[in-house]
């Protein structure tokens, strides 16, 4: 089986000016020791408008974190008022970018063919797409989650090559678990993520699904981390709330300490 790096990522959602952002970024640094970042990867992800602040402080500071994204358009330029193009994102050495977010599904209407797009446009700006997935509570208790994920792990990577699969993030972030403290048990984390990544194995072959990296997200904190983190098909972390902590953010990094 393939060793997959742990990833945890900080999706701060429209929260904290380009002030704030940059002291969150340098408490952040001070709150993570050389062990914790070789051990795992770390991005986050601020508003477009804190990005070249937070990009400037990352590399003037050497702090090994990537810089990530929420969003992005698909085209790479034009009459999209309003939008970013992901070669936009690259320039300011953006190397993660999230679609598909179910914050932007379920408020601004994007379908699995436009998260297709968008990660197509991500992989061409050679950036690392996490693609985010997950269930309503409705869908969950009609039984229908696992259709659900299935098509959303289908249709979103339909077309994508087996070596970009690979090396891309999925995200199961069950809609009834964001921001509501409501954890999914680690035990159905766990199921689901394993769905996704057969879901891949069906789709590729299972050298890919060994590789992909899935993270587990909604109501992450320093205390649920270290059990979601044990389970062997989740290999990450998408934190929301818990990401505009300095503290809090970087106690869910050092999980295996806990
Ligand atoms: P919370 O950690 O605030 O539940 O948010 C999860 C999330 O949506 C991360 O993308």
């Amino acid at each position: 089986m393939a060793e997959r790096k742990p990833i945890i990522s900080g999706n701060w959602k429209m929260n904290l000016n380009h002030f704030e952002a940059i002291q969150l970024v340098q408490k952040l640094s001070y709150a993570l020791t050389k062990d914790d970042v070789e051990a795992v990867d770390v991005s986050i992800h601020p508003p477009f408008t804190d990005l070249r602040s937070v990009q400037t402080v990352l590399e003037a500071d050497k702090i090994p974190i990537a810089l990530g994204a929420q969003n992005c358009h698909w085209e790479s330029s034009g009459a999209f008022t309003g939008e970013i193009a992901p070669v936009m994102l690259a320039k300011l050495n953006v190397s993660l970018v999230i679609a598909g977010h179910s914050e932007r599904r379920q408020l601004f209407g994007e379908t699995n063919q436009d998260v297709n797009r968008k990660i197509k446009a991500i992989l061409n700006a050679e950036m690392t797409p996490i693609m985010a997935c997950g269930e309503t509570l409705e869908q969950r208790e009609a039984g229908e989650m696992e259709e659900h994920i299935v098509t959303q792990i289908t249709e979103g990577l339909s077309g994508i090559k087996s070596e970009h699969v690979a090396d891309m993030v999925i995200a199961y972030e069950p809609i009834w678990a964001i921001g509501t403290g409501a954890t999914a048990t680690p035990e159905d984390a766990q199921e689901v993520c394993a769905l996704v990544r057969a879901t891949v194995g069906n789709l590729y072959t299972s050298g890919t699904a060994d590789k992909v990296r899935i993270q587990y997200g909604g109501s992450v904190k320093p205390g649920t981390a270290p059990e979601l983190m044990s389970q062997p098909d989740i290999d990450g972390a998408l934190i929301g709330g818990a990401a505009l902590s300095s503290e809090d953010f970087a106690h869910c990094i050092q999980y295996r300490l806990r």
